[in-house]
């Protein structure tokens, strides 16, 4: 059995996408090579926005194709977007060829389903309507238990994502996430910590921590379990390798945690702590449960207890109550921060969210605000990457670059990326990088012995 696995989306469906791997490897499968045909294809979907959603839905239109010409090929569709209201119907109508539709915390069902649509065609003669289609996309209480039996084929060594907590319960008004990964479910701190002694014992060199908010870890446990903790025990596990993790709320993010990152060996010091907005009146509208003067005092906690730490964010322009002066705090504030890197982000009407329900901004304005806080952010990371050159970094190295042949690339600890000549079989080792070279958002250098 042949398999291919399209991932859309953030590192949480990256991650799942192992365990989707290790669920297919665990009934004999292996990965289709590239221009291989595949006997399963699951693609593992995401709604964040309209244009993650349409790319998925514009490959799963393509693979029409592919089952008319290999009629056994079995189609799965699970992750976020089929968890939205209606999601599940709206497949079964419109892609009649899609075998089986799994949601975000049911993964664990398709080698059954698998199973299941092999015996009914098996089952039938002439392949009709009538042959089994799975369409499952509940949440089953018991989650956490069969989560910690499923399967993982590590992709990305030398790191290893490791989930620490599932959901989220902060219903920011323009955020789909709520309603398609439930509500926050941490996993117990003991298989947090054996995971992540298993993967450094296998030679991972770097261990991310994953949730849609990492700080809000452990409130739904029992023995006083909180993220401050949680990293300060994975910090006492013997052996060299670097942590991070994502995706930090702002409104929990503790003087714990920052002491907690700043007295370690292990975890980097390197944050993506989300802004959305510099404005305080459309923070509230967002119901991010801060402001923009908080969320600036916890960037100068930050850089007074790491000086050197690398600090990077989400920012959403065309909210639709952001006004051209709500847009210049957020200009300023990028501006007064200085993040290392910002992911920016469109603003894209949710259905079934409040902030979709209001009047909304015209494109044109969305457009313009866009490209002028991309232009800024860009002359930011460009001027922060100079300082980086003329001097030496431990980069743990991640992979041969994708751009430039016989270079290999990997993170410095505030997780800028740098680019350095040196063989593959170095992958998973720490090296020493004098950077020589900056060009926007890259570092360029050589090994020093
Ligand atoms: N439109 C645009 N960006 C969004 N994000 C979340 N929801 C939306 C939306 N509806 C962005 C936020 C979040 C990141 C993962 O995606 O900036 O931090
Ligand atoms: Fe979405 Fe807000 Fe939850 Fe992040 S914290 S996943 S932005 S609702």
């Amino acid at each position: 059995m042949r398999y291919k696995i399209l991932t859309y989306g953030c590192q949480m469906n990256v991650h799942e996408s192992e365990k989707i791997a290790g669920l297919l490897d665990g009934m004999g499968g292996v990965p289709a090579e590239e221009g291989e045909s595949a006997d399963v294809i699951v693609f593992n979907t995401c709604c964040i926005r309209d244009n993650a959603e349409r790319r998925a839905l514009g490959n799963i239109g393509v693979v029409k194709g592919e089952k008319k010409k290999h009629p056994d090929l079995i189609i799965a569709v699970c992750g976020c977007m089929t968890q939205q209201e209606g999601a599940a119907a709206v497949i079964r109508e419109r892609y009649p060829y899609v075998d089986i539709v799994l949601g975000t915390r049911n993964i664990f069902l398709l080698p059954q389903e698998i199973d299941k649509v092999k015996a009914a065609r098996a089952a039938i003669k002439k392949r009709s309507d009538k042959r089994y289609r799975a369409f499952e996309t509940a949440y089953p209480e018991e989650y956490l238990s069969l989560d910690e039996r499923t399967p993982v084929t590590r992709t990305s060594f030398p790191n290893a994502w490791v989930n620490i907590i599932y959901g989220c319960n902060n219903f920011c008004t323009y955020c789909i996430v709520p309603y398609v990964r439930g509500r926050e479910l941490s996993r117990p701190m003991s298989s947090v910590l054996d995971e992540v002694k298993k993967a450094v014992d296998e030679g991972y060199g770097e261990v991310t921590l994953l949730g849609q908010n990492v700080n809000s870890y452990g409130h739904d446990l029992t023995g006083g379990e909180s993220f401050e903790k949680l990293l300060r025990a994975i910090d006492g596990i013997e052996g060299k390798f670097r942590v991070r993790f994502m995706t930090s709320h702002p409104k929990d993010l503790t003087d714990g945690v920052i002491d907690a990152m700043a007295s370690s060996d292990k975890i980097c010091s390197n944050i993506h702590l989300p802004v959305q907005s510099g404005s305080d009146k459309v923070l509230k509208d967002m119901n991010r449960r801060y402001t923009r003067e908080r969320y600036l005092s916890l960037i100068e906690k930050l850089r007074a207890a790491m000086p050197d730490i690398g600090i990077t964010t989400d920012v959403m322009v065309g909210f639709p109550t952001e006004t051209e002066e709500d847009f210049l705090a957020t200009t300023e504030l990028v501006k007064t921060v200085r993040f290392s890197n910002a992911f920016t982000f469109v603003y894209s009407p949710r259905k079934g969210t409040p902030a979709a329900e209001m009047p909304q901004i015209p494109y044109a304005v969305k457009r313009r605000r866009i490209g002028e806080l991309i232009k800024l952010q860009n002359s930011v990371t460009k001027e922060l990457s100079e300082d980086y050159v003329g001097n030496v970094y431990e980069v743990l190295a991640e992979d041969v670059s994708p751009k430039h042949e016989g270079m290999l690339c990997g993170r410095t600890e505030s997780g800028r990326l740098a680019t350095f000549p040196a063989s593959a079989e170095r992958i998973g080792e720490f090296l020493k990088v004098r950077v020589t070279e900056a060009r926007s958002a890259s570092l360029f250098g050589r090994l020093e012995d």
